[in-house]
Formats: C-alpha cells, sequence, structure tokens
C-alpha cells in the first residue's frame, strides 16, 4: 500500500471513521460484531468508540484482508479490544450466545451474500432486544448491485424495524465515499 493510501486510512481512522461510528451511536463499554470486516475500515474505529472495555468481533473470510488487519492493529492503542475471528464463509454464528450483541455491522458485504433470510436471522439472534444493526449496502458506490428494496422487505421479517438512514461518509476499500447506511433495531 503507497504511503499516501497509509496516510489516507490512518486519517480515515482518527477522525472521520470514530465520529461515523459515533454518530451511529455505538458507546464505550459496547460489543459490536463487524461482519465482513475487511481490512478493518471499520473494525479500527469501532475499536476506538467502544474502548477501554468494550469488544469488536471483527469477522471475515478472506485471510489476506485479516493480515492487513492485524498489521495495522499492531501498535494500535485499543488492539485488545478486537477479537479476529477468520471463518469459512459460513453465515452462521454459533460462536455467539444469543442476545449477547449491542450491535452488528455490515458494511458492503451484501451484494456478496446472497441468504440475507439466514444471515439476517443469525444477527437477530446475537443481538440484544434493542440493539442495533447498521447496514451500509453500498448502493452509492455500486449502484444495482444490491436490491435495496428486497433489503427493506427481509429484514422486518428478521425481527428488525428501520430507525433510520443517513447518508454519511464512509470508507470503500481504499478511499472515503459517501454511502447511504441503514440503522434498524433489533424488535
Ligand atoms: C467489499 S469488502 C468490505 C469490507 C468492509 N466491510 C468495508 O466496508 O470496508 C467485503 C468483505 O466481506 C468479506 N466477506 C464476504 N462474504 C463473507 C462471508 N460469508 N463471511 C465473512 N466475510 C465475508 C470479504 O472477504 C471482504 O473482506
Amino acid at each position: 500500500m503507497s504511503s499516501a493510501i497509509d496516510r489516507e486510512i490512518t486519517d480515515w481512522f482518527d477522525s472521520d471513521g470514530l465520529l461515523l461510528m459515533k454518530l451511529l451511536g455505538v458507546e464505550s463499554g459496547q460489543r459490536v460484531l463487524d461482519f465482513g470486516c475487511g481490512i478493518g475500515g471499520y473494525a479500527i474505529p469501532l475499536a476506538d468508540a467502544v474502548a477501554p472495555d468494550g469488544r469488536v468481533f471483527a469477522v471475515d473470510k478472506n485471510s489476506d484482508n485479516l493480515g492487513e488487519l492485524r498489521k495495522r492493529l499492531s501498535g494500535h492503542d485499543h488492539t485488545k479490544c478486537v477479537s479476529i475471528r477468520h471463518t469459512d464463509g459460513g453465515i452462521n454464528l454459533h460462536w455467539l450466545k444469543a442476545g449477547s450483541l449491542d450491535a452488528v455491522l455490515v458494511f458492503d458485504v451484501l451484494h456478496i451474500i446472497t441468504d440475507w433470510q439466514t444471515l439476517f436471522g443469525e444477527m437477530r439472534r446475537v443481538i440484544r432486544r434493542g440493539g442495533a444493526l447498521y447496514v451500509n449496502p453500498a448502493s452509492l458506490s455500486h449502484p444495482g448491485e444490491v436490491n435495496v428494496r428486497a433489503l427493506m422487505e427481509v429484514l422486518p421479517s428478521c425481527g428488525f424495524a428501520l430507525d433510520y438512514s443517513v447518508l454519511a461518509r464512509a470508507w470503500h476499500y481504499h478511499k472515503p465515499s459517501t454511502e447511504e447506511i441503514f440503522v434498524f433495531c433489533a424488535v
């Protein structure tokens, strides 16, 4: 990764990334799953938001991306708040207890996964009642790849109610972008 990109992502972690997590309502002490965390564009700001006693479960099926996340976390202030889990791409979250999380973040992953019903059913199982599901379907950076209307139908059937959506500065691959982010409540 070039040093210019390195500087940009470091700026993102330290400023807008943390601001976005706070805007979404992530708080110190919370337990949050980042499903499909990639290189950690959100897992690292999440760690800063839940520190010092909260926990981020950063999950991905791509070991190269997780390797990059590990590199970025080494020397980071809140490394201890992050548990990294490499999966085989299964969407079963059996390793998390029912109602054990305050929130789940699923950003820019839904264009890859087809079985939303199972995915969101599992997410609802692990989030406590009243907890949050943050969804970025990346519909602005990948127009047409995710059927947002279908998403809005599936989520209520899995026990989530739409709270609000917001246009926000987000992180997409190796650069900032604007995305529409949907915030659901586990009912
Ligand atoms: C486009 S990247 C987005 C990364 C990060 N969420 C972000 O917004 O910067 C999609 C990530 O989802 C991961 N992914 C896709 N399907 C997955 C699955 N079934 N289980 C775990 N990770 C998955 C990919 O490996 C990849 O790292």
